[in-house]
């Protein structure tokens, strides 16, 4: 019997557009069908303003890495967010440590709080990036915003000129969400050689025309990296390597 497509619930607002992937995209499953999921995306997704641009199928990557993360090693996961913005992301990952008792994790969350560097954009500009894009953010409203965390530790900076707070060889899971090239390329030659085992790094923004800095950034690093990455390009735009099981 010919399956019965006329059936399937047309969602207007569903991500995944059923003539461009495939008209079975009707079937699938909300994602905020899982609870827990669902309960600690909406803390961050429906606050007044936004705490993160990130929607619920991107942070639906960072919660399975987290759960995949959690258990690479007894007392973590060591964790470190690369543009935080205004929290929301970061928040994000913390809620998951309290929700699944991973009492001994750390997250580091580093940022400028004053939108891109004029020293990470030499041609004054990246595509859709200025100097200064994501500004609308402060320092002391985040650190507020994330001090019931108390293993999350905010650092002001460029990541380059703060790396004496991420200097760990433990870590489980780094989202480098920083749109445009140099601190892109810098973040992966510094976690790179520093992830578990297993470890994954999520690199935001790599499908994203607006951000072709990331994907050169991907790419150069991982035709130079002396450990093997596993590389997964999502359809959500972000690109997930999983570090090889031996460290460099
Ligand atoms: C797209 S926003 C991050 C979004 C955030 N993760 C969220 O959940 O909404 C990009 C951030 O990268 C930051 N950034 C850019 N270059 C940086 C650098 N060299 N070091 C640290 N942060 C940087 C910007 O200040 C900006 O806040």
């Amino acid at each position: 019997m010919k399956f019965p497509y006329k059936l399937l619930r047309r969602r207007p607002d569903h991500h995944y557009v059923p003539t461009i992937y495939g008209r079975t995209a009707g079937k699938m499953r909300d994602i905020r069908d899982d609870a827990v999921f669902k309960r600690l995306a909406d803390r961050v997704m429906l606050t007044e303003p936004r705490r993160t641009l990130l929607y619920y199928d991107r942070l639906h990557t960072l919660y399975q890495a987290f759960l995949n993360a959690r258990d690479l090693a007894e007392d973590g996961p060591h964790m470190a967010e690369i543009g935080v913005f205004r929290g929301g992301g970061s928040a994000f990952l913390a809620s998951l440590c309290a929700e699944f008792g991973r009492d001994r994790a750390s997250l580091v969350a580093i940022d400028t709080f004053e939108g891109h560097a004029a020293a990470d954009l030499p041609e004054g500009v990246e595509a859709a990036h200025e100097t200064g894009t994501f500004d609308e953010t402060a320092y002391e409203d985040v650190r507020g915003y994330l001090a019931p965390y108390l293993f999350v530790e905010v650092v002001q900076g460029r990541v380059q000129d703060r790396t004496d707070c991420i200097d760990r060889h433990d870590y489980g899971l780094v989202h480098l969400d920083v749109d445009i090239y140099l601190p892109m390329i810098f973040g992966l030659r510094h976690f790179g050689p520093r992830m578990l085992p297993g470890g994954i790094i999520v690199c935001d923004d790599h499908g994203f025309v607006t951000c072709p800095g990331v994907p050169k950034a991907v790419d150069e690093f991982l035709a130079e990296s002396q450990r093997r990455f596993t590389r997964l390009n999502l359809m959500t735009g972000q690109c997930v390597l999983i570090a090889g099981t031996t460290a460099p």
